[in-house]
């Protein structure tokens, strides 16, 4: 199967559509397309603009009105209601009001919170995102979800903001470290199975605009995630219980890439795909990069408690599994299934 990258001439940026009626917004991925920051802000009548970046300023072009860049930090650290009231506060005293935007640029714990406070302020202002990990790009900054963390948990506040657009400058990537690309890579790879088709040969700005196709047509049919939404957490029921059981000691991409491989295993222990297709799933996985086996010391009660407590777990261990039907949401999966897909990994 291949990806639906879409059509373009030679230089321009590739384009996909969020098809939510009036509230649909272009995704341009390619070397550049920051410098469509002005015309989007034209396209969308923002009369000012507050930038809010975790980059050095330069990476942010001018937005072509009056605007006012407030520095910002990437990581889960700041992702929080204080830094929320923070960024209000800033709104506030530049004046910005319904007619006008704000712009984030920075990973995806940025775009998450800059979202939030977007959504919040005057009860939801024009957002466009420029994000600048492989993570950010082909996940976080497009469908909508926007959160920050407590004390008690994360992404646990938040609201759905569509932004109007986001622009997904390949050329922001040049700095990212090689642990960050393992992070986007992970969400590539899993997106493999839902339907992204192979990519792992293909320039990244493909690479990132078919991620992005499917999660705009998954987003377009289900924007509230009540339904076909739950696909694109392919790979990350044990992908979550991992990064806990290492106390974030994994990155998410990476270990979603260890859960994308027991998701083939779990399959396959099912019955539900055939042997050949179990050994795709950690071909794909080792492809990119990734590893393909849990990391030493985690136990298997530990990750199985977790995963019991995961929050799509309302009906037993559920997963996210292929299938002769395709890609469904699978209850009640007997934990000793599970268990033999773990030993061994
Ligand atoms: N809203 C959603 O639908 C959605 C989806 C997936 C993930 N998320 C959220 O996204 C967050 C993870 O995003 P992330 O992985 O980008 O984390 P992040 O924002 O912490 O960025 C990861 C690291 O990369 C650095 N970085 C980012 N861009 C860089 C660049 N161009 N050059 C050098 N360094 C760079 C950051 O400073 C940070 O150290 C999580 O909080 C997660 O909950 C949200
Ligand atoms: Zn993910």
């Amino acid at each position: 199967m291949h990806a639906p990258v879409p059509d373009r001439p030679a230089g321009e940026p590739a384009r996909v559509e969020v098809a939510l009626g009036e509230r649909s917004y272009p995704v341009l991925i390619g070397p550049g397309v920051r410098h469509r920051l002005p015309a989007e802000v034209a396209r969308i009548g923002a009369q000012r603009v507050v930038v809010v970046s975790a980059r050095p300023p330069e990476w942010t072009p001018d937005p072509g009105v009056p605007h006012r860049v407030v520095p910002a930090r990437d990581g889960e650290h700041d992702k929080n209601l204080t830094t929320v009231e923070q960024l209000c506060r800033a709104f506030a005293e530049f004046g910005l009001t319904r007619t006008d935007a704000v712009v984030s640029c920075g990973g995806g714990t940025t775009t998450d919170v800059v979202g939030l406070a977007a959504g919040l302020y005057h009860r939801g202002v024009p957002v466009i995102h420029l994000p600048t990990s492989l993570l950010a790009q082909v996940d976080a900054s497009v469908g909508g979800k926007t959160a920050v963390n407590l004390p008690e948990g994360k992404n646990l506040v938040g609201v759905y903001w569509q932004p109007r657009a986001v622009l997904c400058d390949t050329e922001h990537l040049r700095t990212l470290p090689q642990r960050e690309w393992r992070n986007g890579y992970g969400e590539i790879a899993r997106a493999h199975f839902i339907g992204a088709g192979d990519l792992y040969d293909r320039p990244v700005a493909e690479q990132i605009a078919a991620s992005v196709a499917l999660k705009a047509r998954v987003v377009a049919a289900d924007e509230r995630d009540s339904g076909l939404r739950h696909i694109l957490n392919y790979g990350h029921t044990l992908g979550h219980a991992l990064e806990r059981a290492t106390d974030f000691g994994l990155r998410h991409g990476e270990a979603v890439g260890v859960g994308t491989v027991f998701a083939g295993r779990l399959a396959g222990v099912l019955g539900r795909i055939p042997a050949d297709r179990v050994a795709e799933h950690h071909d794909v996985v080792a492809g990119y990069g990734l590893d393909t086996t849990l990391p030493g010391g985690v136990d298997h009660d530990e990750l199985i408690r977790l995963m019991r407590r995961d929050k799509k777990a309302t009906s037993g261990l559920s997963f996210v599994l292929d299938g002769p039907g395709g890609v469904e949401l699978v209850t009640r999966v007997p934990e000793v299934a599970v268990r033999t897909a773990l030993s061994g990994m």
